[in-house]
């Protein structure tokens, strides 16, 4: 564990180094502290002592006092330095990790859980690198240091100082045991905890509308008290075991004040031997004490290093290091198989031939695959079997990034992150100057809305782009991928929120986005896509029949059915009469 987290710490890990160092010789001016006791308490004892004596001691005494503190203090400086450095790292790579994982990986790992690896468990290491390594450390190490020097004064009476040791270590481990064991339960109630707190919050508009309050307060309750429970459980279990090697560990004096007195007693030890001993026993009892301590969080420790370790682990997407390469910007899915879950095909056995330069519609039932082919092309996900190319190079040879830049991808569901529109914009582009970031604004149909924001494209989009309607989040992610130009486009419902009269004039953008490039458009509403060089009807995972609008309709009765429906769809209003509201189809 410790080697990982000085792996995690890399460069960083000489300051975790000399903070051990500072902390060791901190320690030692302690100990030298107890040793100035001792001669003073030697000198009155004896009676030999003469003043200037007793003023050197206490002058060494508060020296020492002195530079163990400012010894301690710089020590940890050091070791901060070195963690939160590494804190900052850690997270920066798991970042990196993410953007490489499948994004599957992402939903099984899910919300909560994430944000307490991101945020709680990667804190946790601050108490591993600034206390729990270098103070630790220097804990154990002065100890041993005083107890070797303790056989040098008194064998007998150093043994008795280490007497204790051995029931305070087996309790130690009792707890190690029974603590480790029991960790699984307990970071999975936290994890489910923390996966409800965030549903219950995502979800509280929901909750809200069907009136669903009591139930969800039930389920995010259990899982709150659940969590105290196990808690509760997992420290009752450990109390003891820690309540007895907090007893006997640092009680050094245990056995030498007794036993001890009695061999002076009986003239086996010398007095001031035994008083020598005494203070350097009391010296090293805070100090185990302290090194005892860390040791109870170490289990909690290790658990959320796994935890780290599985998911920095974790299989990433197949990418090759080549830059894009491919011939041209046709696309080719073969025999392209791909499960969510490892058990259900969602795309079975499904070969394609998309030209370059031409306009591809996927068109089929909710649920029959056409965003999940879409996302299979970005690369969202590594599929199961088969294989997809742009212009002849497989995507998988290809880097992450050379593939994103063939590709321009409005997807079904618009996030915008809690900054400006401009800045939401800009990330089609991220060197695009202001003046073509609301040129493609303009493109896209988003000067209406930001004419009438206050602060027009510099308004902050909100939460999760919360503050905007389905409408305009659409036409913002079109306005990124119009200043993006790709050679690749891929709009999934990119105007299903839209009115008729903000449609048609999307469409229009639309039109001047696509120009010369590879299109594909999933669509529900068919009338937009009719004019598509290839339509691709898809049912099921498969691919049912393709070809043109007037082919279709006269080979593929599924075809029919959805443009039957679709025209149907576009015709309907909803009426009202004799007090009742009605959906009622108006002629197609
Ligand atoms: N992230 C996911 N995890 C598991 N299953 C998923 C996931 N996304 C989609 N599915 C499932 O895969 C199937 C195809 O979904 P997909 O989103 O591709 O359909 P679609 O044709 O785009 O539908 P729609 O027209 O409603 O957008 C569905 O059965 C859906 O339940
Ligand atoms: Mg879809």
């Amino acid at each position: 564990m410790f080697k990982k987290v000085l792996e995690y710490a890399g460069e960083y890990k000489k300051y975790t180094f000399l903070a051990m160092f500072f902390l060791v010789a901190g320690l030692i001016f302690n100990v030298v502290q107890f040793f100035a006791v001792y001669k003073m308490i030697d000198n009155a004892l004896s009676g030999e002592g003469e003043l200037i004596s007793y003023l050197t001691w206490i002058a060494v005494f508060l020296a020492c006092g002195l530079l163990y503190m400012i010894l301690y203090i710089y020590g940890l400086i050091q070791s901060h330095y070195s963690a939160y450095h590494t804190l900052k790292n850690l997270r920066v790579s798991l970042q990196g990790k993410l953007e490489k994982l499948p994004l599957g990986v992402i939903e099984e790992l899910g919300v909560g859980p994430l944000k307490k690896v991101f945020i709680d468990d990667i804190d946790n290491m601050e108490l591993l690198l600034a206390h729990a390594l270098p103070e630790g450390f220097s804990n154990v190490c002065v100890p041993i240091i005083v107890m070797v020097a303790m056989f040098f004064v008194d064998w007998k009476l150093a043994l008795l100082s280490l007497a204790s040791l051995p029931l305070g270590v087996i309790a130690m481990m009792a707890m190690y045991k029974a603590g480790t064991g029991k960790m699984g339960d307990y970071y999975a109630a936290a994890r489910k905890m923390n996966e409800t707190i965030v549903e219950y919050i995502n979800g509280m508009e929901v909750v809200k509308i069907f009136g669903r309050d009591g139930e969800s307060y039930k389920r995010f309750s259990t899982d709150v008290m659940g969590y105290r429970d196990y808690t509760l459980a997992w420290y009752k279990m450990c109390w003891p075991w820690m309540a007895l090697y907090g007893s006997f560990l640092p009680c050094v004096a245990l056995f030498t004040l007794p036993v001890g007195g009695y061999f002076v007693y009986s003239g086996a030890s010398a007095f001031s031997d035994f008083l020598l001993i005494l203070c350097m026993a009391f010296s090293v009892g805070p100090t185990v004490m302290k090194a005892m301590s860390y040791m109870s969080v170490l289990p909690q420790l290790k658990y959320k290093i796994e935890t780290l370790e599985n998911i920095l682990s974790a299989a990433p997407l197949m990418q090759g290091t080549n830059e894009f390469k491919g011939k041209d910007k046709s696309i080719r899915f073969e025999n392209v198989t791909f499960s969510y879950n490892g058990e259900t095909d969602v795309i079975k056995n499904v070969s394609l031939d998309i030209d370059a330069n031409s306009i591809t519609a996927f068109v089929g039932e909710s649920g029959s695959g056409k965003s999940t082919l879409a996302k299979l092309l970005v690369h969202f996900y590594d599929i199961s079997s088969g294989s997809i190319k742009i212009g002849g190079q497989d995507i998988t040879d290809m880097t992450l990034e050379s593939l994103n830049d063939q590709i321009s991808f409005v997807s079904q569901e618009q996030f915008l992150f809690n900054m400006s529109i401009l800045e939401n914009i800009r990330i089609g582009k991220p060197e695009a100057s202001r003046e073509e970031v609301i040129e493609a604004a303009k493109k896209a149909q988003c000067g209406d809305f930001l004419l009438r924001l206050e602060n027009g494209i510099d308004s902050i989009a909100g939460d999760s782009g919360k503050m905007l309607s389905g409408g305009e989040r659409q036409r913002i992610a079109l306005a990124r991928a119009i200043l993006k130009n790709a050679p690749i486009i891929v709009l999934d419902e990119a105007t299903a929120f839209m009115d008729p009269e903000n449609e048609e004039k999307m469409n229009r953008a639309i039109a001047e986005l696509i120009g010369d490039k590879t299109v594909i458009v999933i669509a529900h509403r068919l009338y937009s896509i009719k004019n598509a060089d290839n339509i691709v009807v898809m049912d099921k995972g498969q691919i049912k029949d393709c070809g043109n609008h007037e082919k279709l309709l006269k080979s593929c009765p599924k075809y029919k059915e959805l443009w039957e429906l679709s025209v149907g769809a576009k015709d309907w209003h909803v009426t009202s009469g004799d007090n009742k509201v009605a959906v009622k189809e108006v002629s197609a």
